[in-house]
């Protein structure tokens, strides 16, 4: 088995899960050779000081057979990534932004570009809607695509708390973007549902056509009022074939089967014209579910037996 040089262009929360996972799990396929960060200034693990690169030079270097980016953004990624394919580097990402408004153009650029982190961190859930796309149409997808707002969710009812607290905590817990605003205005549920209605209807959606609705002005006495009427609020995000995609806070009622998916949990159901209902649940945000999901794709690509 050839052992894959890995390039990874950040080290936040997840960066730093990608590099542990691969030392601790992967070590005998995999070894991280490079390592760009957004500032080298900045406390880091002693074990990466002699990794440390120029994310440029990264995404050519001969030492570098598979690039995976946890950056996030748009710009520089965007660029960093079609110099990695075009230099005939894989690449793994789990930019939700990214996939989300250059779908067509990313899928018709070639080359092995893998995203299962960019949608429910741990859950497993490009790769099966990718196969029931083959197989059915898919004629709607609905989900809890936010580990940050769930968690907010649950926690404000369970503990009795306003959003702010719980938000920090979040935070804290390495849930969160590095603006929180992306979460809790709906922004990262809304790019999750576009990647997903993407490969449900094989073309890129128009965000701008996007209902998004987040939960920044969410009070503990709505959670309350909708507890009292035997309801739970969520964060769900939707797509069909008819009325596209919509991201909004709903109350659903306890018989639901997203209304008890709970904490950082992300759940998503899928309805194709064959297979009735799929349902997927799993953690939906953190740097370990989400260094697991990506560390999935570094082995599904690797060019070894690894991946069957
Ligand atoms: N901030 C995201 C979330 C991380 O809370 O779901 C996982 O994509």
């Amino acid at each position: 088995m050839s052992l894959s040089r890995v390039g990874l262009i950040g080290f936040g929360t997840v960066g730093a899960a990608v590099y542990e996972l691969i030392e601790t799990n992967l070590w005998e396929a995999f070894e991280v050779t490079k390592v760009a960060v957004g500032n080298p200034n900045k406390a880091r693990s002693a074990a990466i000081g002699d990794l440390l690169c120029d994310a440029n030079e990264l995404v050519r270097s001969s030492e570098v057979d598979v690039v995976v980016e946890v950056m996030g953004g748009e710009s520089p990624a965007l660029e960093l990534i079609k110099t990695a394919l075009t230099a005939g580097k894989r690449v793994v990402t789990a930019n939700k932004e990214l996939i989300a408004k250059h779908y067509d153009a990313l899928m018709e650029f070639g080359g092995d570009l893998r995203y299962e982190a960019a949608v429910g961190a741990g859950i497993p859930v490009i790769q099966v809607l990718k196969t029931l796309a083959r197989t059915n149409r898919i004629q709607s997808i609905q989900g809890i695509l936010n580990g940050t707002t769930n968690y907010i969710l649950s926690e404000m009812e369970a503990r009795q708390a306003e959003l702010a607290p719980i938000l920090r905590e979040s935070q804290e817990l390495g849930y969160a973007e590095a603006d929180p605003t992306s979460d809790i205005e709906g922004f990262d549920s809304m790019y999750k549902i576009a990647i997903l209605g993407a490969i449900a209807s094989g073309e890129q959606l128009d965000l701008t056509q996007i209902h998004r609705e987040g939960i920044q002005e969410m009070s503990l006495q709505r959670v309350q009022e909708a507890a009292e009427h035997g309801k739970r609020l969520k964060l769900v995000a939707t797509w069909s074939r008819e009325s596209g995609a919509r991201v909004v806070p709903q109350a659903l009622p306890m018989d639901h089967p997203l209304a008890r998916v709970d904490g950082v949990l992300n759940a998503v159901k899928i309805e194709g014209d064959f297979m009735p209902s799929l349902t997927l649940m799993g953690t939906g945000a953190g740097g370990r579910a989400t260094a697991s999901a990506i560390c999935g794709d570094l082995v599904a690509s690797a060019p070894s037996t690894m991946s069957s």
